[in-house]
C-alpha cells in the first residue's frame, strides 16, 4: 500500500487514476478510505462517491492528511468486475500558495492514497489499495489551481473512464509516490460541501462587451453553467468581488489569483458543468465566449463552505444593522472553507491566527465551530511543536520564522479558552494545555523587567484607519500597549485554564504573571486620574474589556472614550485589535448612547459605511471601496475579511443581551440594552443545552421582553428601563415581561 502519482507532472496538471478489480459473490460490506496530496474526487463504477468537495481540505500535511471513509457497498457489483477511480488536482498541497508566489510547498505533484476493504459473508476480507497496478492519464481537466481556477475541455473527457468496460490501454501505470502513510488521520472537522445554489440577480453588458453576471452576494464557491453550443466553443468565467464604477469587472482584490475558469463545449447535448478543484471569492462573474444570448438561469453560484450547523441569529428594527450582521455571517461562511481564513479571493486565503482570534466570539455564536476549530488547533499545535513557536498562519506556509505576537499567535491560548467557554467541554483544554503553556512560557521569556510584553515584532492595532496605507501596523495605539493588554488577557486565561484543570502549581505560576502584568500596565499606562496617559480608543477598549481597570474606574474610562469618539465625530478609530471590543467597552462602561451613535454612523470610515455602499460581506479595511465606488488600491482591499466583523458580538451580547457567564451557557446573563432608534431586537443561540433567546420590543411606551432559557441553565435577567430596575433569576423555559418603558439615556 502506498501513495501513487502520475509518472510526470506539469503545473496545474490534474491526473485521473483507475483500477478494475473483481468482486466475488457474497459481498457484505465495502469500505473505501481515501485521501490525497492535492484535492480529489472519487468515483466507483461511474458514480461520484460522497458529497465532499475540495477534499481532503487543508491541514498541516506533513503532519496530518485527512482521509474520508465511505461505505460503497451499494455501488459495487458482486460477482463482476468493478472499477475505482479518482481525479486529483494540485490543491493546496502542490499548487501556488501565498502572495510570495510559492508553489509545491508540500509535494511537487498530486498523489493519491486509497484503501478499499471488501468484506464477504463468509468472513473473508480483501483489500485493494493504491499501487502501480493503478492506471493513470490526463483528461478533460487541462489545468486546475486553488487560486487561479480550472480549465475543462469537455471534448477530452474519457467517457466511462471509471467503469469496467473502459479501454485503458493508452493509460500509463501509476508510480509509487514517497509519502508517509503515518500522516493519514481521521477527520475531526466536518467536510467542505456545496451548501446552496444562488440564482443570478442581474445580467449586464460591460463597456468592453462582456456579459457580467451579478449574484447580489459575495460568496465563496464557483459558478455552475448550463449551456448548449458548438463543439470547441470556449467559455471563460472570470470571478471578482467588485465592479468598477464604469461597470467593468474589477479583479484587483484578487491580486495575482487569476480566478478564471474555462469550459470548452463538447457539443453533444445541453451541458452542465462546475469546477471541482478550485474555489473563488466573488459576487460577479464575467462571461466571455457564451454561445448565443445568455439568460439569467444559465449560470448559478454554488456556495461552498465547511458543513457546520448554524447556531446563532440576530435581527432588529434597523435594516442597516441587520445587513451589517448578515455581512458578518456571510464573511464567516466565505472564510470557513476548511480552515478559518483571512479572505477567500486573493493569493492568500490562509489560516491567519489574528483574524480568527478577533472573530472567535462571533464565530462561536453563529455556527457550531467546535470540530472545525479543534481540527485547526491540532494543526496549530503540530506546527508549534516543529517550529518551537506558534506560526502566524496555520497551516504554516510562510518562510519567515514567526515571533510571538499579540492577537495573532496568542490565539493558541484564547481560542481553546473561548471554545471551552462556549461548549463547556474540558477535553478541549486538556488537549490544548501543553500548547497553551508552551506559548505562554515563550511570551514570559521575552517580557521586560516590569513583566510587560514590550519587545519583538507586533502587528499592533492592525489596519487602524489612521495607519499609513502601506504600513497597517503603525496605528495610533502603541503596539506594546496592545501586546501588554493582550498579555493581561491571556495570562488570566492561562490562570483560569490551569485552575479548571486542577493544576495548582501552574495556577499560581500564571497568576503571578497575570497580577504583575496588570499592575505594571496600570503603573505604566494610567495617570493619576486612572485614565490612559497616551489615549486611544483601542487602548481604552482593551483596558476596559480585559479587566485592567478597577470596577469603579470603568465608568470614567468609558466616559473618556465616549468623549474622544464624540470629538472625532464618531469616526471609527480602531483596527483588528480594538474594533471587536469598542462597542462592548462603551456599553460595559454605561455609554450606551455613544455605542449606538458609533454603531449607526454611515460616513467614511464607520461601521455602516460599507453597508450603505452595498457591501454584502465585511471588508478588510473600513474604506476598501471609496465613496466614488472604486476599489481602494492599496494591495490589501479584500471585500471579504471577517476580522473587523468581530464587532457584531455587541449585537448579540448587548443589544439583544445574551451572554454566557459560565462554561457551556450553564449560567446566562440576559441584559438587553435598547438604544438609538431601535424599537425591537432579538437574538437566539443554540447552546449545547438547547436554545437561548432574548427578544425585546418597545411599542406605545410599553416594553415586552421575551426570554427562553435552555434546560439545565439558569439566567439572570436584567430588564431595561424597568421602573423598579428589575433583576430576576429565572429557570429553564419561556418567560415574558411587559412594563411601562422608561428610556435610560446616558
Ligand atoms: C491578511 C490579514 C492578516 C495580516 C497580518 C494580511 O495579509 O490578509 O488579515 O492578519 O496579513 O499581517
Amino acid at each position: 500500500m502506498s501513495f501513487i502519482s502520475a509518472p510526470s507532472h506539469t503545473a496545474g496538471a490534474t491526473p485521473y487514476f483507475r483500477k478494475s478489480f473483481p468482486v466475488a459473490a457474497g459481498l457484505s460490506q465495502a469500505w473505501l478510505r481515501i485521501t490525497a496530496l492535492g484535492v480529489y474526487v472519487p468515483f466507483v463504477n461511474g458514480h461520484r462517491v460522497g458529497e465532499e468537495v475540495l477534499a481532503p481540505g487543508w491541514t498541516s500535511y506533513k503532519h496530518r492528511l485527512i482521509a474520508s471513509d465511505f461505505n460503497i457497498t451499494l455501488l459495487l457489483k458482486p460477482a463482476q468486475t468493478n472499477t475505482l477511480g479518482a481525479i486529483v488536482g494540485e490543491g493546496w498541497a502542490a499548487g501556488d500558495l501565498t502572495w510570495l508566489g510559492l508553489t509545491s510547498l508540500y509535494t511537487d505533484r498530486p498523489a493519491l492514497h486509497v484503501e478499499l476493504v471488501l468484506r464477504y459473508d463468509n468472513g473473508e476480507e480483501e483489500t485493494i489499495s493504491t499501487d502501480t497496478t493503478f492506471q493513470t492519464t490526463y483528461g478533460a481537466f487541462r489545468y486546475s489551481s486553488i487560486y487561479h481556477g480550472e480549465h475543462y475541455d469537455a471534448r477530452l473527457e474519457p467517457r466511462g473512464w471509471s467503469t469496467p468496460d473502459f479501454d485503458d490501454r493508452e493509460w500509463k501505470s501509476a508510480e509509487v509516490f514517497p509519502w508517509s502513510e503515518a500522516t493519514i488521520e481521521d477527520p475531526i472537522a466536518q467536510s467542505i460541501r456545496r451548501m446552496e445554489e444562488i440564482d443570478a440577480v442581474a445580467l449586464s453588458e460591460s463597456p468592453t462587451g462582456t456579459v457580467i453576471v451579478d449574484f447580489g452576494q459575495v460568496v465563496s464557491g464557483w459558478g455552475r453553467l448550463s449551456v448548449s453550443g458548438l463543439r470547441g466553443d470556449e467559455i471563460t468565467l472570470r470571478y471578482a468581488e467588485h465592479l468598477a464604477p464604469d461597470g467593468t469587472l474589477d479583479v484587483e482584490s484578487n491580486r495575482t489569483a487569476q480566478a478564471t475558469d474555462r469550459y470548452v463545449i463538447a457539443g453533444t447535448e445541453r451541458e452542465t458543468w462546475e469546477p471541482s478543484f478550485t474555489f473563488h471569492g466573488f459576487r460577479y462573474i464575467e462571461v466571455t465566449g457564451w454561445p448565443g444570448t445568455m439568460q439569467l438561469g444559465d449560470l448559478r453560484a454554488v456556495v461552498v463552505h465547511t458543513d457546520m450547523d448554524r447556531t446563532g441569529w440576530f435581527e432588529c428594527s434597523d435594516p442597516l444593522i441587520n445587513r451589517w450582521h448578515e455581512n458578518a455571517l456571510w464573511s464567516m461562511r466565505g472564510n470557513f472553507v476548511g480552515i478559518p481564513t483571512d479572505c477567500p479571493q486573493r493569493d492568500e486565503r490562509m489560516g491567519w491566527t489574528g483574524d480568527l482570534n478577533a472573530f472567535t466570539p462571533v464565530a462561536t455564536f453563529l455556527y457550531d465551530v467546535k470540530d472545525v476549530l479543534r481540527s485547526w488547533l491540532r494543526d496549530l499545535k503540530l506546527e508549534q511543536d516543529s517550529l518551537g513557536t506558534v506560526p502566524w498562519v496555520v497551516p504554516n506556509v510562510l518562510p519567515d520564522p514567526p515571533t510571538p505576537t499579540a492577537l495573532w499567535s496568542d490565539c493558541a491560548i484564547s481560542l481553546p479558552w473561548a471554545l471551552y467557554q462556549e461548549y463547556g467541554d474540558i477535553g478541549i483544554l486538556h488537549d490544548c494545555y501543553n500548547s497553551m503553556a508552551k506559548f505562554m512560557d515563550e511570551v514570559i521569556s521575552g517580557l521586560d523587567g516590569d513583566g510587560l510584553w514590550t519587545s519583538g515584532f507586533q502587528f499592533g492595532d492592525w489596519l487602524d484607519p489612521d495607519a499609513p496605507t502601506d504600513n497597517p501596523m503603525l496605528g495610533k495605539t502603541d503596539p506594546y500597549l496592545v501586546s501588554s493588554a493582550f498579555l493581561c488577557k491571556i495570562s488570566r486565561e492561562m490562570t483560569d485554564t490551569a485552575q479548571v484543570l486542577s493544576k495548582r502549581a501552574d495556577t499560581t505560576k500564571w497568576r503571578v504573571v497575570a497580577d504583575r502584568a496588570r499592575s505594571s500596565f496600570r503603573t505604566r499606562h494610567l495617570n493619576e486620574e486612572k485614565l490612559l496617559r497616551r489615549e486611544s480608543a483601542t487602548g481604552y477598549a482593551l483596558a476596559i474589556e480585559f479587566g485592567i481597570f478597577e470596577e469603579e474606574e470603568i465608568g470614567p474610562a468609558a466616559n473618556r472614550l465616549a468623549t474622544i469618539l464624540h470629538e472625532t465625530g464618531y469616526t471609527i478609530p480602531t483596527g483588528f485589535a480594538g474594533t471587536p471590543h469598542l462597542l462592548q467597552a462603551l456599553t460595559t462602561g454605561g455609554q450606551i448612547d455613544a455605542a449606538y451613535r458609533l454603531a449607526t454612523q454611515t460616513h467614511i470610515p464607520s461601521f455602516l459605511y460599507s453597508v450603505t455602499m452595498g457591501a454584502t460581506t465585511i471588508w478588510e479595511r473600513w474604506d476598501s471601496v471609496l465613496p466614488d465606488g472604486s476599489l481602494n488600491s492599496t494591495g490589501m482591499t479584500s471585500l471579504n475579511h471577517y476580522a473587523l466583523g468581530g464587532a457584531v458580538n455587541w449585537l448579540h451580547r448587548h443589544v439583544a443581551g445574551l451572554k454566557s457567564i459560565s462554561p457551556g451557557w450553564e449560567r446566562i446573563q440576559i441584559a438587553p440594552k435598547p438604544g438609538g432608534a431601535l424599537d425591537y431586537a432579538r437574538a437566539s443561540h443554540t447552546t449545547t443545552r438547547g436554545n437561548v433567546t432574548c427578544a425585546w420590543r418597545i411599542e406605545d411606551g410599553e416594553m415586552t421582553v421575551t426570554v427562553n432559557v435552555p434546560n439545565g441553565s439558569t439566567a439572570i435577567v436584567t430588564l431595561p428601563g424597568h421602573p423598579h430596575e428589575l433583576r430576576e433569576e429565572v429557570d429553564p423555559g419561556t418567560h415574558e415581561w411587559k412594563y411601562k418603558y422608561t428610556a435610560v439615556s446616558i
